[in-house]
């Protein structure tokens, strides 16, 4: 068994990776498989809607045409059976890089016959790890952050089930003497930090033992169909 883990942060050493790694850490101690890829490192764009994963009689069998950087990525997690994206918030959404890789993921085997659906023969075990500045529970409502962030991440479960996790109070800034800065705001992320942290990492080790978990009784459970029949 196998679980891509995509960093679609830029940053290689910061927040969203450092959480993958404890979701990893989970994934490994149950004996299954990983692979970290930091998107920043590929060079690929988004979908360019040539629509040749669409046309009729295409072999694509539901992967993306276009020939970059990341085509092994997307061949690679439509292999696996587990699938964890890792996203910084910029701007209320996810970055970029996130982005692009999803559109491009996820076009090629949307199913236009019967709308919604897949036309992969197989289901990913997927989630969404959110990292994000803001803590404060009535700004979070107030943006739509939970509804937009989880609009966003929904789009996954076309590959299977999917769980969202939103971690929340971590700043961008490692070090905020260094910035023009309110520092009385800076002393409150930092003890956002502080108290949360552990917790954050316990949740993200914890989501890579459920995933593992989920991913086995899944393959059950389609073994089991496949013997029904
Ligand atoms: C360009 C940019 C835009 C950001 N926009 C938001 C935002 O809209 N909401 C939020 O809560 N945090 C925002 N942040 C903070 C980051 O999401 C947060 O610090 C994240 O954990 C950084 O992840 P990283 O350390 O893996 O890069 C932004 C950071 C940057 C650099």
């Amino acid at each position: 068994m196998k679980a891509m883990i995509i960093n679609g942060s830029p940053r290689k050493n910061r927040n969203t990776v450092s959480l993958l790694k404890k979701v990893m850490e989970g994934v490994e101690e149950s004996g299954c498989e990983t692979k970290l890829v930091h998107l920043r490192d590929l060079k690929f764009s988004g979908c360019i809607s040539c629509l040749a994963c669409k046309i009729k009689g295409n072999t694509c069998g539901g992967l993306c045409a276009l020939r970059d950087d990341l085509r092994p990525v997307l061949e690679e997690t439509l292999a696996s059976e587990i699938l964890v994206v890792g996203t910084p918030v910029y701007f209320h959404y996810q970055t970029a890089l996130t982005r692009a890789f999803m559109e491009r993921l996820l076009f090629a085997p949307l199913d236009y016959v019967n709308a919604g659906s897949s036309t992969l023969k197989k289901k990913i075990q997927c989630a969404t790890i959110y990292t994000m500045h803001v803590m404060n529970d009535e700004l979070f409502a107030n943006m739509s952050y939970a509804q937009t962030l989880g609009v966003a991440a929904k789009s996954l479960e076309l590959l299977g089930p999917q769980e969202v996790l939103y971690f929340r109070g971590l700043s961008a800034f490692p070090d905020f003497e260094r910035y023009p800065f309110n520092l009385e705001f800076a002393k409150i992320l930092d003890s956002m930090r502080e108290e949360h942290y552990a917790e954050y990492e316990q949740q993200a080790y914890d989501l890579g033992k459920r995933l593992v978990h989920q991913a086995n009784t899944q393959h059950l459970d389609i073994q089991t169909n496949n013997v029904a029949k």
